[in-house]
């Protein structure tokens, strides 16, 4: 299904109340709900883990998009199974062997993403076409929200072209907004991550994001 779909980041949410914040972004028309797990680690800052992920399930009734930043990866795995994600997504610079990672996640239960780092080149993932169900190109280092949008739309054209007629996902996530949101998806992407785009002064109001851009996607 490569139909355009919204995945709002509740990075960019109040995290005193993520349950109120899920269910608004949902009533907006999030197709996804995208969630960043940091380990202080792998990227420079923390977010939250198993047991907070399992506390947000009963609220998303769409699609639980889980970005693992974190290495490593593989002792994980079932505890995001346990919470209930519906994708998880690691980074291909996590670790040495994301072919088993990705075959794991798949094995749990999962559609298994792999995602890019701005420095990584498109065709590492050129050998994990039968593992995977989603490539996440990054357009930003990740770790933090609100960071400016890194182009890498020949990144996407590249990937798009690896995947061919597959039925692979391709997601970009970090400074997606009104102004980039048409180049990435005019060069292939058909799921788009936004945080500070759309909580941005607390308006999680998806039209007032994409609207004026909407007949330009
Ligand atoms: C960055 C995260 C992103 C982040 C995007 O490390 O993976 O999902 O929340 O935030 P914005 O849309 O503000 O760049
Ligand atoms: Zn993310």
């Amino acid at each position: 299904d490569r139909s355009l779909k919204i995945a709002p980041s509740i990075l960019s949410a109040d995290f005193a109340d993520f349950g109120r914040e899920i269910r608004a972004i949902e009533a907006q028309g999030a197709d996804w709900v995208h969630i960043d797990v940091m380990d202080g680690h792998f990227v420079p800052n923390l977010t939250f883990g198993p047991p907070a992920v399992k506390a947000f399930r009963p609220h998303v009734k769409t699609v639980m998009d889980v970005h693992l930043m974190i290495s490593p990866v593989d002792a994980y795995i079932d505890a995001y199974a346990d919470a209930g994600a519906d994708i998880l997504t690691a980074h291909i610079e996590a670790g040495p062997h994301i072919h088993r990672t990705l075959q794991a996640i798949r094995a749990a239960g999962m559609k298994a993403g792999v995602a890019l780092n701005p420095g990584t080149p498109a065709d590492a993932v050129a050998d994990l076409m039968d593992v995977a169900d989603m490539v996440l190109v990054m357009t930003v280092n990740p770790g933090f929200g609100g960071q400016k949008f890194i182009d890498m739309t020949a990144k996407i054209r590249r990937v798009r072209e690896l995947i061919g007629d597959r039925d692979i996902h391709i997601q970009v996530d970090g400074g997606v907004d009104p102004v980039t949101a048409p180049l990435v998806v005019e060069a292939g992407a058909d799921v788009l991550v936004a945080g500070s785009a759309v909580f941005r002064g607390g308006s999680v109001d998806k039209a007032d994001v994409y609207g004026a851009n909407m007949a330009a996607i």
